[in-house]
């Protein structure tokens, strides 16, 4: 029973909290004459010890005493002795469990916004320094048309706010206070649960004391926004690791960030980017496994919940050290702009500028034009060469409305510098993009 029971293993993780929901409580308990001056003065000087205490090392464990919780109180009687009975008063494991996991999955989420936001901010001075730098776009992994390495950053950087925007929701809505809903049916004490909610920086007390006790969904929202936030991750990991194989050699990682080969001398793999893209599976599934604890689960509190606080640990760490490692290689990865403006130009990458082009000079209806296009480019496909190497004689041959302006849009830099419609990839667009997410504080 004391092995299964036990999660101080785990919960220890919420010392802080848990001692910042007792000090709130017991000065509210106090204001509102429930407790004496004298014995929330002792309080207050127990739980400073133990405070003090935890930062230099933590307290000595005992399997019996289950929980931080258990623990804190524990030590508190030791160090001021009857008193300490009284800081329950008005009080339940259940609500103060669920005070304190509000408490550091608030603290977790800004955490990571900050991680965001460095992440964003490195991306923006990438983009800004790759504007006007072409490499191919892709779709289906086939070269499609050439885009700006710039647009192709500040992708992810649109990617980012959104998951900002998930963190921020997300706080927003877990921002209510549980304590003083007690076991769950509330007290009958006269205590004053805005006064506990306001010291604790909450917005307010949550309305009900039953959904206060037996709610997690603002764990859930936090592991479901770690998961989406770590799925981009994992994109763009898998985007440095196909760009830094040696048949693109579109990137080349600093040693920092790759590791060896214990045989092969040459070998430089791109490890950090391959386990930030394995661990988007450990946020998918530590939501899971928190879902699956609370479906079907009656109101109020059930032990099962204590089983919802490692997923979310794990999940924060997990997704703070991939931000770190993803942050430290856009900084410091060495992009070969020469052999990404060489991809680009192949592949026939230009042949949607030719159609375009076809409609625009020439009045030819887009999807004529796309057939005259595709007969162009199998003439160069045939002759081994670009579009833009075709001989004039021989696209006039396959349309005669075909004229030498054509060869203005077909290089790559022209194609890039046309497209200037919203959200397009012009290096214009790119540095307007980044001048706007700068203004906008990112
Ligand atoms: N360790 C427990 C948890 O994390 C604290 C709440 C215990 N409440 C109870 N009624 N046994 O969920």
């Amino acid at each position: 029973m004391r092995d299964i029971n036990v999660s101080i293993g785990v919960d220890k993780r919420l010392w802080r909290q848990d001692i910042a929901g007792s000090r709130a409580h017991a000065a509210m308990l106090a204001a509102a004459g429930i407790l004496s001056e004298g014995d929330a003065a002792e309080i207050r000087r127990g739980l400073d010890a133990i405070e003090a205490e935890y930062a230099a090392g933590g307290l000595v464990e005992d399997a019996a005493l289950e929980d931080i919780h258990m623990h804190v109180e524990a030590r508190l009687k030791e160090i001021i002795g009857e008193p300490a009975g009284r800081l329950h008063t008005a009080r339940s494991r259940n609500d103060q469990v669920a005070t304190d996991f509000r408490l550091w999955v608030r603290g977790a989420v800004d955490a990571i916004d900050a991680g965001l936001a460095a992440f964003q901010s490195a991306l923006l001075t990438r983009a800004e320094q790759h504007a006007g730098d072409v490499m191919p776009g892709f779709t289906h992994l086939q070269t499609a048309q050439p885009v700006t390495l710039g647009h192709h950053l500040m992708a992810y950087f649109e990617m980012t706010r959104r998951d900002r925007g998930r963190f921020a929701d997300a706080r927003t809505r877990l921002n209510e206070s549980p304590l003083g809903a007690a076991a769950l049916a509330g007290t009958s004490f006269p205590i004053d649960r805005r006064a506990s909610a306001t010291a604790l920086g909450f917005d307010r007390p949550m309305a009900n004391s039953l959904d206060a006790v037996s709610d997690r969904d603002f764990a859930l929202e936090f592991l479901s926004a770690a998961a989406m936030a770590g799925l981009h991750l994992s994109r763009l990991a898998e985007e440095i690791i196909i760009w830094a194989s040696q048949p693109y050699g579109f990137v080349k990682l600093p040693d920092a960030f790759s590791t060896g080969s214990s045989i092969m001398p040459q070998k430089r793999n791109p490890d950090a980017a391959e386990l930030v893209r394995a661990k988007a599976g450990l946020f998918l599934g530590a939501y899971q496994r928190l879902a699956i604890i609370m479906k079907g689960l009656p109101l109020a509190y059930s032990k099962d919940m204590q089983d919802d606080k490692a997923p979310v640990f794990e999940a924060f760490d997990t997704l703070a050290l991939c931000l770190a490692a993803m942050t430290g290689m856009v900084e410091t990865i060495s992009f070969d702009t020469a052999r990404m403006r060489a991809a680009a130009g192949t592949g026939f990458s230009t042949a949607t500028d030719l159609a375009d082009w076809l409609v625009r000079e020439g009045g030819v209806p887009f999807r004529e034009a796309h057939h005259i296009t595709g007969r162009c480019v199998a003439a160069a496909e045939a002759a081994g060469c670009d579009l833009s190497a075709l001989p004039l004689e021989t696209l006039r041959g396959i349309d005669a409305r075909i004229d030498d302006r054509v060869f203005g849009v077909l290089t790559v830099e022209a194609s890039v510098a046309s497209r200037t419609s919203f959200g397009g990839t012009s290096p214009a667009n790119v540095r307007a993009a980044v001048a706007a997410a700068r203004g906008a504080g990112q």
